[in-house]
């Protein structure tokens, strides 16, 4: 089974997933469901958190993992993307877990291989994984993760991990804000949008920070980073759990001195990523 978004996933799936990243967290009991198994990481975007913990979860379930460097294959000769993934799906892997700024990249890939496909980013659509850390961060700080109050402040049209906790917010029946610049704001959207920063983190269980997208020019739809932070920027701990996908821009979103807060949970999430990611692999092997 592919993980392409969570669009695509029920309810009892997602729980699922969770259950199994809670269980192998609790007990590093790891079953090697993926013993043998290889895993293609295709990252044409940069990451840290996303394509490390992915690796590292593939090897703690036994298996084993190619790391696809397109700066050094043959799409640099101009060989096209169907015959990219043909003649790799002819190697008969198990995994292909693939970043690319093109939204619906791991969907397209999908479509040419026998291998399960796992969506570690795609565009502007959906971070599933990230989501499904996130969720795993908030049931281990609030354990009920049903009516959840959560805003999330930021870059959020550009957002591919809003995006997948939109799928989240309707399943777990959220009351789920958004807040940030209008030019970061979806228009025509069934989402309340806070009218301050002071709205936005009152009375919530989670306030989840999205970072301005340099390397996409996001910066180019607000006057200045400083301004930003004045406006947006998180400067002092709130009521609330901080949560941040990262990488975070330091003194933009979030001022140093309130990173160090009890209530910011930017490790936990990272922690979370890798137990999340061998649920994922671990359910996608055995549906
Ligand atoms: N959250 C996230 O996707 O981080 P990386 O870009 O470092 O993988």
């Amino acid at each position: 089974m592919h993980c392409l978004g969570l669009k695509y996933f029920n309810k009892n799936q997602v729980e699922s997933i969770l259950e199994k990243a809670v269980y192998f967290k609790s007990t590093k009991n790891y079953t090697k469901s993926l013993q043998d198994a290889i895993v293609v990481n295709m990252f044409f975007e940069n990451s840290t958190r996303t394509k490390t913990s992915f690796e590292i979860a593939a090897l703690k379930l036994g298996a084993r993992v190619v790391n696809f460097d397109y700066t050094k294959s043959s799409l640099q000769k101009g060989e096209n993307w169907i015959d990219t993934i043909t003649n790799l799906n002819a190697m008969h892997p198990d995994f292909f877990v693939t970043r690319h700024a093109y939204s619906g990249f791991a969907y397209y890939i999908s479509q040419f291989t026998q291998a399960n496909v796992i969506n570690a980013g795609d565009g502007t659509n959906e971070h599933p994984s990230q989501a499904l850390l996130d969720l795993m961060t908030m049931y281990e700080h609030k354990k009920d993760i049903e009516n959840l109050k959560v805003c999330i402040i930021g870059d959020i049209i550009n957002s591919r991990v809003a995006r997948s906790h939109m799928y989240l917010a309707k399943m777990f029946n959220w009351d789920l804000s958004f807040y940030g610049p209008s030019t970061f704001l979806p228009q025509n959207i069934d989402i309340k949008i806070e009218k301050d920063l002071k709205q936005a983190i009152s009375n919530k269980d989670f306030v989840i920070l999205l970072r301005i997208q340099l390397e996409r020019k996001s910066g180019v739809n607000i006057p200045s980073l400083d301004e930003y932070n004045k406006f947006f920027g998180i400067k002092e701990p709130i009521g609330a759990y901080i949560m941040h996908p990262g990488p975070v821009n330091r003194d933009v979103e979030l001022d140093s001195t309130v990173y160090i807060d009890r209530n910011v949970l930017i490790t936990k999430q990272v922690e979370n990523g890798v137990f999340v990611r061998m649920a994922i692999f671990d359910f996608c092997m055995s549906n």
